[in-house]
């Protein structure tokens, strides 16, 4: 088959080097001019395990290309996937879909009326409709829209999108799903549930999917707050309850809480669509979950300058950046919020992070940047742990000891092992447990 791929971010890069993985021939479109030279010589412009050598030996095999705009090459696929963003709006909760509806105007004058568009962007319930209308308003004939919206994870993103659990389809014909499935045919063939549904339910199922996994992380945090004014213990009470398996152990880990491109701003958006919809109180308790979230920030922020005291001239070291491991994503990252509020308290911070220093340089250049994990901890006063990064629960406590002015650190993500890092002379405070440090 031949597919475009419109917008060439986190989502859309990676579906279209799974769909020329797949054998499909791709076109990619991307309107940002770096993006789209970066992906053109073969560069990611972000950090994606295995998606780098991916893209190298799909672009070997000439399946795939990349353009800015739609021409003749695009304009003759099957099926065209938009992937553009979705972005909290400014000075609001709501989604921005001017991307999504921009993607799809500029596609609408190349389709062939037998071409399938499949919106993967999340998006709030009842933009696909929109979007139909106005497509068929531009090429005059009714417009082969379906909704099949993606969960891959950043960090597993091209696994995730090669073995995905499930694949969800929402469409108004028959032709739609029949050339969607014809797409992920060699998915299917390895029995991944296909779910066919309606338009709505497939643009819901993903915001759903995502407050559902926002309320588990802050349902957990909630209990860390009452932990830490109780003496008990957040960790042990998450592995007790997860025995359980009608509650499941995944995702029940107390720290500082999620962050990232969709999950905080999904919550917001379905709240604010909820609203308009008149069925806000329905989807109310959201606020509770963004709201426990954020409070876990500050409480790190709280923390530090509870060890610091005034923290203006004193020398912090973040260990990790990005919003999880496995990525250089920044986007609403709390590690890098709580480093951006001590560094405006005066803080001198500096930041350690495998893999998103360039980003962070980009984003917020403010901030100094050790690209060595000894010397980034040189001389600090305090360090926080703000992503789960498997070299910082792999570091040496005695070897970081030896460099820092003071042996204290902010587990903000429960994975060191509090003794070993205690035996090594650390003071050792973590998220939602009440440590003794002698
Ligand atoms: N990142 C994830 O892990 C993930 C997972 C599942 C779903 N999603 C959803 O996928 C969508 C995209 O997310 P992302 O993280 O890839 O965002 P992103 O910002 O990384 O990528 C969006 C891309 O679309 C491009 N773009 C904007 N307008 C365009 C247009 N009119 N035509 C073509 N390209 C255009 C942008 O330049 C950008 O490169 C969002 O709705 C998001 O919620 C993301």
């Amino acid at each position: 088959m031949k597919v475009s791929v419109i917008g060439l971010g986190y989502l859309g890069a990676t579906h279209a080097v799974a769909m020329a993985e797949l054998g499909h021939e791709v076109v990619g479109l991307e309107p940002d001019p770096k993006k789209l030279e970066a992906l053109k010589a073969g560069v990611l412009p972000f950090h994606e395990p295995g998606l780098d050598e991916a893209l190298s030996r799909v672009l070997k095999t000439g399946k795939i290309t990349f353009q800015a705009e739609h021409n003749h090459h695009s304009a003759s696929a099957d099926l065209h996937f938009i992937c553009v963003g979705t972005p909290q709006r400014s000075g609001s909760d709501a989604a921005d879909t001017s991307y999504v509806m921009a993607a799809a105007k500029a596609l609408a004058p190349h389709l062939r009326p037998d071409a399938v568009v499949a919106g993967k962007s999340t998006v709030p319930v009842g933009t696909a409709t929109e979007l139909q209308k106005v497509m068929t308003e531009i090429t005059g004939f009714d417009v082969n829209l379906a909704w099949n919206p993606e969960f891959l994870r950043e960090g597993t993103a091209l696994e995730d999108s090669l073995r995905p659990d499930r694949i969800v389809v929402g469409a108004w014909n028959e032709h739609s799903v029949e050339v969607i499935k014809a797409a992920y045919a060699p998915i299917l063939n390895l029995g991944t549930p296909f779910l066919v549904l309606d338009v709505p339910t497939a643009e819901l199922v993903k915001v759903a999917a995502n407050a559902f996994l926002a309320t588990k992380i802050s349902f957990i945090n909630a209990m860390a707050e009452v932990a830490e004014v109780s003496g008990a213990d957040a960790v042990s009470l998450a592995k007790a309850i997860g025995y359980d398996e009608r509650i499941g152990n995944k995702f029940l880990r107390t720290g500082i809480g999620f962050g990232g491109g969709c999950l905080p701003k999904d919550i917001r958006g379905f709240m604010a669509r909820a609203e308009e919809l008149g069925v806000g109180s329905a989807v109310e308790f959201l606020k509770d979950v963004d709201a426990i979230n954020l409070r876990r920030r500050d409480k790190v922020v709280a923390l530090a300058k509870s060890e610091l005291g005034d923290v203006r001239g004193k020398r912090v070291t973040m260990l990790g950046i990005s919003f999880k491991p496995d990525s250089d994503d920044l986007r609403d990252s709390p590690a890098l919020e709580i480093a951006q509020r001590l560094s405006r308290e005066g803080a001198e911070v500096t930041v350690h992070d495998p893999v998103s220093l360039s980003a962070l340089a980009e984003k917020e250049p403010a901030l100094g940047r050790e690209a060595d994990l000894v010397e980034a901890v040189r001389e600090a006063d305090l360090v926080i742990l703000g992503t789960e990064w498997k070299q910082y629960k792999d570091a040496d406590p005695h070897a970081l000891g030896a460099v820092v002015a003071n042996k204290t650190v902010i587990d903000g993500r429960n994975v060191l092992d509090v003794a070993a890092w205690q035996s090594a002379g650390w003071k050792v405070i973590a998220l939602g447990r009440s440590i003794q440090n002698g």
